[in-house]
């Protein structure tokens, strides 16, 4: 197939205004590809090293003119003259190079980049849809799936570090019935979304948005924040357990300090067995259909307790516990502290290690929950990304801002596209 004739990189900036990394790959037969890494807010501590130039003043230490330069400089002119053929070697080629745990030496943002911007030159030298070639590239990680149409959740509340700083939990998830197809799902959630602005308003509630979209009111408590939602839901025609369902990502790990959790409903900090009796209220109460990050990264107990008690009712998450990292995975498979994963590329730095968690997860029947970050651009890869690997869900933010609707938009289209091939 096509070889690789350059490839160089860019500073830009993401939805929150803080740099990123843009990459463009050229092939030899004149193609070129573009992608840029997401960039997360609430990060875990067992996630690939995003490079910034922290000693550098300019954009308050978070420039990434270093990851920059290792494109340009190092990893970029290590590929030139590759096949694209295979996009995974190229990935191990990368992996190599660097040659840390964790991209440490060259950045997972530089890492990641790449990664992508192959990928889509790749599929665009096949005439391919991006979600085909991705589907492709899984079959030959040995995860054989047929493309899917996910079901999405609508992050419509934010709080936690997303938000004005008076919610702890950091997402409440409004997430249509898996029966109606992507569009349908869209438009009922899009219509709950302008209702909750209504709601927020005629309570003289705060309703500006957060980081992803969602709105961040200046509520009292976690559970008035659902109760909005609940009302809001109330005075359109949907009806939740049967149009909607109700989901959170609580990650817990940004109000978890010295062994205890401190949150507004409760006045004084709770340890885990007195939030896990907060979360039964919360999950009987509400029929919580999802909830992501309900402990700490390293809470393994209360993960595995949790999800003994209700692994057949509830799908539960793990984000910043399993960090799309193989180990952490494994672990978790084999201790039953999650029935699902929530994957983003940029936690392990590389497209084809991102195939082989799915694969691993998928080979012990956990739903896959494919996510943007907090800190977005127009790139929609990870739409496509998404149908490829036949996610069960995704996580896009909420149905507003440019940089969210960039994903879901793109989902419109590869619905349009594929009832049209069926025809
Ligand atoms: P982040 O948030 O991108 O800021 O990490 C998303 C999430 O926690 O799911
Ligand atoms: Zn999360």
């Amino acid at each position: 197939m096509a070889k690789i004739k350059s490839i160089w990189a860019r500073e830009i900036l993401d939805s929150r205004g803080l740099p990123t990394i843009e990459t463009a790959c050229q092939l030899d037969n004149g193609i070129i590809a573009i992608a840029s890494s997401p960039s997360g807010t609430s990060t875990g501590s067992y996630e690939a090293l995003e490079l910034r130039d922290s000693n550098n003043p300019r954009y308050l230490g978070n420039g990434v003119l270093k990851a920059v330069d290792n494109v340009n400089k190092i990893l970029g002119p290590a590929l030139v003259g590759m096949d694209v053929a295979n996009p995974l070697l190229i990935d191990h080629k990368l992996i190599e190079i660097d040659g840390t745990e964790n991209k440490a030496k060259y950045g997972g943002n530089a890492i990641l980049s790449i990664s992508i911007a192959v990928v889509k030159a790749a599929a665009m030298s096949m005439h391919y849809p991006l979600y085909t070639y991705v589907n492709q590239l899984a079959s030959a990680v040995g995860l054989k799936t047929p493309l899917r149409m996910p079901t999405p959740l609508f992050n419509m509340i934010n709080g936690g570090m997303h938000g004005a700083g008076n919610l702890d939990f950091q997402e409440f998830h409004v997430i249509p019935a898996s029966s109606k197809n992507f569009t349908d799902g869209l438009q009922s959630c899009a219509e709950i979304y302008l209702s909750i602005g209504q709601n927020l308003a005629r309570r003289g509630a705060i309703h500006s948005v957060g980081n992803e979209g969602g709105y961040a009111p200046n509520l009292f408590t976690n559970a008035d924040a659902i109760e909005v939602l609940v009302e809001s839901i109330k005075s359109t025609t949907y009806q939740i357990g049967r149009d909607v369902f109700l989901g959170l990502d609580v990650a817990a790990n940004s109000f978890f300090k010295n062994g205890e959790y401190t949150i507004r409903d409760k006045s004084s900090p709770m340890d885990d067995v007195q939030m896990m009796e907060f979360y039964k209220q919360l999950i009987e109460q509400y029929k919580l259909a999802i909830i992501e990050d309900p402990f700490e990264q390293d809470g393994w107990e209360s993960w595995k307790k949790l999800t003994n008690s209700f692994s057949s009712q509830l799908i539960i998450v793990g984000d910043d516990l399993l960090a799309t990292n193989p180990k952490r995975v494994e672990k978790a498979i084999t201790e039953g502290a999650c029935n699902a994963i929530l994957i983003k590329p940029n936690q392990i730095g590389t497209i084809w290690e991102t195939l082989k968690v799915i694969k691993m997860a998928r080979d012990a029947k956990w739903r896959i929950v494919t996510s943007h970050r907090s800190g977005e651009t127009n790139d929609s890869f990870i739409a496509d990304f998404a149908v490829g690997v036949g996610s069960d869900y995704v996580k896009f933010g909420a149905p507003a801002r440019g940089e969210r609707v960039a994903k879901y938009n793109r989902l419109l289209a590869i619905e349009y596209e594929l009832s049209y091939y069926k025809k």
